[in-house]
């Protein structure tokens, strides 16, 4: 099996899903030659399990991206992306940090509902635009044709919670600024695609599925493993006909 791409960045790879992305990547048949991993604070304690990784695997580089939406820390992990590259383009994006949120209608307040869209909606396209200098590098330089993650690709992790199709459970769990900050980042993606397509660059939405991490808890049926061992193989599948999809981790459309 070949790479899935010879370049890929994660965001939010300290823990949780975007960890195991990382895991799964280094361990594979066919690394990718360069595996940016993104944390807030890879120096600091809550990079400690991404540090230990790194160590075992060459293909990592810790990058700092203090905030999503800090656009001078952006740009200072776009230069430092730059220069690991040197002339060739970043292939594989995956914009998977993100944050939850149970307020419901009485609880909510507005500081919790601007935070949770900067990190959700504003943040994924913002590191997107500043990355697409790189994507659209890569996507010119490898000499292939129609869409696909070895090219060059956005993935925004998304959640079943923000299709408005679904609007699934909404009695029981309402969490607005969740639910309404991925739905807005869903149409980011899908905007994107349309954008983005003629340029090479894929973009779709993934949901992980409901997934034992700090964010969905032991309660949830699947294993980080189980949920990014789909997503990886989802990824290695996607193509033109997918790009502008929102898709979980088994392969499966979901409604917008
Ligand atoms: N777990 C689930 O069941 C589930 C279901 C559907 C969708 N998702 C989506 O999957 C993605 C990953 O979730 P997870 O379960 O792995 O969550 P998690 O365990 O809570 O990890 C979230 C990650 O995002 C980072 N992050 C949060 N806010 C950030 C910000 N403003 N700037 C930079 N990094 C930030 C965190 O960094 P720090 O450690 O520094 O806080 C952490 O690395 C999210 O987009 C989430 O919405 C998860």
């Amino acid at each position: 099996m070949s790479a899935l791409a010879r370049s890929v960045l994660v965001t939010g790879s300290n823990r949780g899903i975007g960890l195991e992305l990382v895991r799964q990547l280094a361990a594979s048949p066919q690394p990718p030659q360069h595996i940016f991993a993104t944390c807030r604070d890879p120096e600091g304690p809550r990079g400690k399990a991404l540090r230990e990784l790194a160590a075992q695997h060459p293909s990592i580089k810790l990058v700092q991206l203090a905030d999503t939406v800090n656009l001078p820390s952006i740009r200072g992990a776009v230069q430092a992306v730059e220069s690991h590259l040197k002339d060739q383009g970043l292939n594989l994006l995956i914009n998977n940090a993100g944050v939850s949120s149970h307020a419901t209608l009485r609880s909510l307040d507005l500081q919790e509902m601007l935070s949770i869209f900067a990190t959700n909606a504003v943040g994924p396209i913002q590191v997107a635009k500043e990355f697409l200098p790189l994507l659209n590098k890569a996507a010119k330089g490898m000499g292939k044709e129609g869409l696909s993650c070895s090219r060059a690709a956005v993935i925004n992790v998304s959640t079943k919670l923000g299709s408005i199709g679904l609007c699934l459970g909404v009695l029981e769990a309402p969490m607005y600024p969740y639910r309404a900050s991925k739905a807005a980042q869903n149409m980011v993606t899908r905007c994107m695609a349309a954008e983005l397509r003629d340029q090479g660059i894929l973009c779709t939405a993934i949901h992980p599925g409901w997934v034992k991490t700090d964010m969905g808890t032991e309660k949830a049926p699947l294993t980080v493993e189980q949920s990014v061992r789909g997503i990886l193989s989802v990824l290695a599948g996607l193509s033109q006909e997918t790009s502008g999809a929102f898709l979980d981790w088994e392969g499966n459309s979901l409604p917008w």
